[in-house]
C-alpha cells in the first residue's frame, strides 16, 4: 500500500535557512515541506539561550500542529541553544545543525581552520564539543560575523558595505594561516560568491547544507519508503512558508532565494508571543 510523502517542518530565524531547504528540495522533491523564519525575533545570534529555546519550542509545536513528522532546525544558533531540549520535548525525528568542522580538519594543509558563525555559536558547548573531537590536532580559529545575518537578509550579499565587513573579519584569519573557512551560520551560503572572491581558489569554503540535507533524507525514506525519486524528479511535494515578522519583506526574500511566485503566510499572534 502507497502512503502518502510526509511533510517536513524546517526552521531558522530569517531565510538563511533556506540555503538548506535547497539541498532538501533537490534530493527529495517529494517531500511535503513548512518553512517558518522568526524574522520578528531575527538575530537569534546575540539573544539568551533561554529565548531561543522558548522560540524554538513555539515553532516546533506549530510545525507539528501543521503535520510535519520531522523537524529540520536550519540554524546552526538554535541548534546549539535548544536542539537537546526539543528531542527531549517532541518524539518526531529533530534534525539540527553541525559546523563542518571534521572535514575541514581532515581537508587543510596549514593546520589552521576558521569557523565563521554567530556570535552564540562560537561560544557554544556544542561546537567546543566539535572541536574536541574532531580537531584536537589543529588550530581552529572562531569568528563571530555580527551583522553578515542583517545584510542577507536585506539581500546585500555584494556591496561595497558587504565586502567591508568581510574583509574585517576574514583578513585577520588569512594572516592566521587558515585555509579552510566554516560557514557556520546558515545564512553565509549566500554570501559564498562574495568570500570566495575574497580569499581566492587556495582557501576552501564549508558549509552543511548538503550533508544535513542527506541525513535527512535518510530519515525520510525510513518515513516514506515508497519514494521513488529515481522515476521522478519532478517536484510533487507542497511548499508552505511562514513568518512571524515583516510580510513584505520576506516575500521579496523569497523571491530572490526561492521563488519568484513565493508569497509567506503571517503567522497568528499566538507564536509571536514569547515572554
Ligand atoms: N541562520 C542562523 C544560524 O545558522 C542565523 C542566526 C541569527 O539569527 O543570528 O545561526
Amino acid at each position: 500500500m502507497k502512503t502518502s510523502p510526509p511533510t517536513i517542518g524546517v526552521f531558522d530565524s530569517g531565510m538563511g535557512g533556506l540555503s538548506v531547504l535547497h539541498e532538501m528540495r533537490l534530493l527529495m522533491p517529494q517531500a511535503n515541506l513548512i518553512y517558518v523564519a522568526d524574522s520578528a525575533w531575527l538575530p537569534y545570534g546575540n539573544k539568551s539561550e533561554a529565548l531561543v529555546q522558548e522560540r524554538a519550542t513555539i515553532i516546533t509545536q506549530f510545525l507539528i500542529h501543521q503535520g510535519a513528522s520531522m523537524i529540520v532546525v536550519a540554524c546552526n544558533t538554535a541548534t546549539a541553544a535548544a536542539v537537546s531540549d526539543l528531542r527531549q520535548t517532541f518524539e518526531v525525528p529533530i534534525i539540527g545543525m553541525e559546523p563542518a568542522v571534521k572535514p575541514a580538519a581532515e581537508l587543510t594543509q596549514t593546520g589552521v581552520i576558521a569557523v565563521l558563525a554567530t556570535e552564540n555559536t562560537t561560544k557554544s558547548q556544542r561546537l567546543a564539543s566539535l572541536t574536541t573531537r574532531f580537531a584536537d590536532h589543529i588550530t581552529v580559529l572562531t569568528q563571530p560575523c555580527h551583522g553578515l545575518v542583517e545584510l542577507v537578509e536585506a539581500h546585500a550579499l555584494d556591496t561595497p558595505a558587504t565586502f567591508a565587513l568581510l574583509e574585517k573579519y576574514i583578513t585577520p584569519l588569512l594572516s592566521a594561516e587558515a585555509d579552510v573557512l566554516i560557514l557556520g551560520c546558515t545564512h553565509y551560503p549566500f554570501l559564498k560568491p562574495a568570500i570566495q572572491s575574497l580569499v581566492g581558489d587556495k582557501v576552501k569554503i564549508l558549509d552543511t547544507g548538503a550533508a544535513i540535507a542527506r541525513h535527512v533524507q535518510k530519515q525520510w525514506l525510513m518515513l516514506y519508503p515508497d519514494d521513488n525519486k529515481q522515476n521522478s524528479d519532478e517536484q510533487s511535494g507542497s511548499e508552505f512558508f511562514y513568518c512571524t515578522g515583516d510580510v513584505q519583506a520576506a516575500n521579496h526574500l523569497l523571491a530572490q532565494f526561492w521563488r519568484e511566485d513565493c508569497r509567506c503566510i503571517l503567522l497568528p499572534e499566538t507564536i509571536k508571543s514569547a515572554s
